[in-house]
C-alpha cells in the first residue's frame, strides 16, 4: 500500500503537470510560459504559497469524469512582490484550455475574498478559452462569481490583470472590471466576439489579432492600459505599476528615501516655442520634472493629445495628467476625456496625489465629437477631478482656453495649487478667435477687413494671452519659472501631504456614463 507521504509527493507531482508534457511544449511551441513559470517571474523567489492544488472538478459530462486535472487548470495563492503580500492566480492553458468552470472559479473566488479581508492586492494572469463548455450554466455562474467579487473589490484594493493568451467572451469582463490590464504583444487577445462570430453577424473579415491583439486594444479600443513584447516584461510592467499604488485604499503609497538637493532644471525655460501654434512634447516636461527613470505612461499609444502615468517626485507616488500640444494640439476630445478621467478616479482610489500639466486650446469641435457624446464624456473629466479628493496641483505651461480651462484640474473644481509659466494663455477663447467674434461689425465695415482682424487679435491678445487676468484673480496661486517648477512642485506636496477632504455623504455619486 502507498505510504501517507509518498501519496502525497505524488498527488503534488501529479498536480505540478498541469495538462501533461506535451501541452506543456505545445505552450511552449507558442511562445507562452506555463502558469507557474509566470508566478515565479512576478513573485519574490520562495515566497509562494499555494491553495487548491489538489482541487478537482465534479463533472461527468461528455466524458469530463475521465479528464480530471488537479488544480482544475488555475493555480491560486499568495506570496509577495518587493516583500509586499499579493494574491495571485494563475490560468492553466495546458488544462482544458484553462477554461473556468465551477471548481476553478470556487479557488479564484476564495483568494478575491482573502485579498479583500487581508486588504492586499489581486493579480490574475489570465490565459483561458473562456467558459468550460461541457459544464454549462455552471461555468457562466462562476463567471458571474467572479464579476461581483471584482466590483465588490474595486477602489478596495488594486486589482491588476495580465493577459497572457486567449480571454475571449466573458472572460474579457473580469479584466475590464480591474484597474488595469497588460497585454503581451503577439501571443494575447481580447475580443467578447470572435473572428468567426463577427464574419456571420457582420461580414467583416478579421484576424484575432487585427480584432483584439495587443496592438488594437493599446491603440483603437484603449482596453489595455500596457503592452510589452513578451510575457516577462508584461510581468515586469505589473510589478511597476504596484510599486506606485498602496496595499489598499486605506494606506498610501510607499514612499521612497529622497535627498534634496539642486532641484532647478534651467532645461525647462526653452521648452516652449515662440510661436503659440507650435507644438512641443509634453514629456519632455514631465521627464525633466519627475525623478530620473520613474515615469509609467499608461495607455500610452491611445488618445495621444493626452499623457497620463504614474512617476515619482522627490520618492513620492504621483500621478501625473498632462496636455500633449505635439497631438492634435492637445485638444480634449472623447478618447482623451475618458482616458484622464479614468487615470484620475484610479488615482484617487488609490491615494495618489495628482499633477497636472496644462496645454489646451479647448475642446475639439465637430459633428463627430458632439454626435458621439463629447458633452457626456468630457463631463467624466470634470466630474472625475472634482470628486478627487487626493492632493492636486496644475502647472499650466501655455494655453487654458475655454471650458478646458476649468475641466484641467482649476482651483474652481478643487486644485490645491495652480501654477502658470510666463508664456501661459488664460482666456475664454484664442486671440483670433475672439477677435472675429467680437469685432466682426468693425471688420467686415472696415476698408481692409484683414488688417483691422489682426489689429484686434493684437489687442485682444494683449488684454488676454497672458496669465496675469488669472493671477489677479487668485485663479493662479503663482507665475513662476519653469527652471523652478520641480523645487515648486516638491514643496506644494510636501506641504499637502496630510491634506483632508471628504465628499459629502451619499450612497455613490452618479458618474456621467
Ligand atoms: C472547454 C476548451 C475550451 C472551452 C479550449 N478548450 N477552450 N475546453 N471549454 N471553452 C480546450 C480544447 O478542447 C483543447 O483541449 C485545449 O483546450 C486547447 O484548445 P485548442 O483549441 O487546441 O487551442 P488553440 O488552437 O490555441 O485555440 C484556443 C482557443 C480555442 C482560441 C481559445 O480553444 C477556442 O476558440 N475555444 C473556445 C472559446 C469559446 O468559445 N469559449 C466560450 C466563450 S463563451 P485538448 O484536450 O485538445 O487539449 C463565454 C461565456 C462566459 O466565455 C459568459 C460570462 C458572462
Amino acid at each position: 500500500m502507498e505510504q501517507p507521504i509518498e501519496r502525497l509527493e505524488r498527488l503534488r507531482a501529479e498536480a505540478l503537470q498541469g495538462g501533461g508534457e506535451a501541452r506543456i511544449a505545445a505552450q511552449h511551441g507558442k511562445g507562452k510560459l506555463t502558469a507557474r513559470q509566470r508566478i515565479d517571474l512576478l513573485l519574490d523567489p520562495g515566497t509562494f504559497e499555494e491553495m487548491g492544488m489538489l482541487v478537482k472538478h465534479r463533472s461527468t459530462n461528455f466524458g469530463l469524469d475521465k479528464q480530471q486535472f488537479l488544480g482544475d487548470g488555475v493555480v491560486t495563492g499568495y506570496g509577495q512582490v518587493d516583500g509586499r503580500l499579493v494574491y495571485v492566480f494563475s490560468q492553466d492553458f495546458t488544462v482544458l484550455g484553462g477554461s473556468l468552470a465551477e471548481a476553478h472559479a470556487k479557488k479564484i473566488c476564495r483568494i478575491m475574498d482573502l485579498a479583500m479581508q487581508n486588504g492586499a492586492p489581486l493579480i490574475g494572469l489570465n490565459d483561458s478559452g473562456g467558459a468550460r463548455i461541457q459544464e454549462g450554466v455552471v461555468s457562466l455562474g462562476g463567471y458571474a462569481d467572479i464579476f461581483y467579487r471584482n466590483v465588490r473589490a474595486s477602489g478596495v484594493i488594486p486589482q491588476l490583470s495580465g493577459i497572457l493568451g486567449p480571454c475571449a467572451g466573458g472572460a474579457v469582463y473580469s479584466p475590464a472590471l480591474t484597474d488595469f490590464i497588460f497585454m503581451a504583444e503577439g501571443s494575447s487577445y481580447m475580443f467578447v466576439t470572435g473572428p468567426n462570430v463577427v464574419k456571420t453577424v457582420t461580414h467583416e473579415e478579421v484576424t484575432s489579432e487585427d480584432l483584439g491583439g495587443a496592438k488594437a486594444h493599446a491603440t483603437k479600443s484603449g482596453v489595455t492600459h500596457f503592452t510589452a513584447r513578451n510575457e516577462a516584461l508584461v510581468i515586469q510592467d505589473i510589478k511597476d505599476v504596484l510599486s506606485y499604488l498602496p496595499q489598499n485604499c486605506e494606506e498610501e503609497p510607499i514612499r521612497l528615501d529622497y535627498q534634496e538637493g539642486d532641484e532647478t532644471r534651467l532645461k525647462l525655460d526653452s521648452v516652449i516655442p515662440e510661436s503659440a501654434q507650435q507644438p512641443y512634447d509634453i514629456r519632455e516636461v514631465i521627464l525633466e520634472i519627475v525623478d530620473a527613470e520613474t515615469f509609467k505612461e499608461v495607455q500610452k499609444d491611445h488618445a495621444e493629445n493626452m499623457v497620463c502615468g504614474f512617476a515619482r517626485l522627490a520618492g513620492q507616488s504621483i500621478g501625473v495628467v498632462a496636455n500633449q500640444p505635439a497631438f492634435l494640439a492637445g485638444v480634449l476630445d472623447i478618447k482623451a476625456s475618458t482616458k484622464a478621467a479614468r487615470f484620475v478616479r484610479t488615482c484617487d482610489a488609490f491615494n495618489v496625489p495628482l499633477l497636472v500639466f496644462e496645454d489646451v486650446p479647448g475642446f475639439l469641435p465637430g459633428t463627430d465629437q458632439e454626435w458621439n457624446g463629447i458633452i457626456t464624456n468630457g463631463a467624466k473629466l470634470l466630474y472625475a477631478f472634482s470628486e478627487a479628493t487626493v492632493p492636486r496641483v496644475t502647472v499650466i505651461t501655455r494655453k487654458a482656453y475655454g471650458g478646458a480651462y476649468d475641466v484641467m484640474n482649476s482651483q474652481h473644481i478643487g486644485a490645491d495649487l495652480v501654477y502658470a509659466w510666463p508664456k501661459a494663455e488664460i482666456a475664454v477663447m484664442g486671440a483670433k478667435g475672439a477677435a472675429e467674434i467680437i469685432f466682426r461689425k468693425e471688420i467686415a465695415a472696415s476698408a481692409d477687413p484683414e488688417a483691422t482682424w489682426k489689429e484686434k487679435e493684437a489687442e485682444y491678445a494683449e488684454l488676454f494671452a497672458h496669465p496675469y487676468n488669472a493671477a489677479a484673480r487668485g485663479y493662479v496661486d503663482e507665475v513662476i519659472l519653469p527652471r523652478n517648477t520641480r523645487a515648486k512642485l516638491i514643496r506644494a506636496f510636501k506641504m499637502l501631504e496630510n491634506k483632508v477632504d471628504t465628499l459629502p455623504r451619499k450612497k455613490h455619486g452618479n458618474l456621467p456614463l
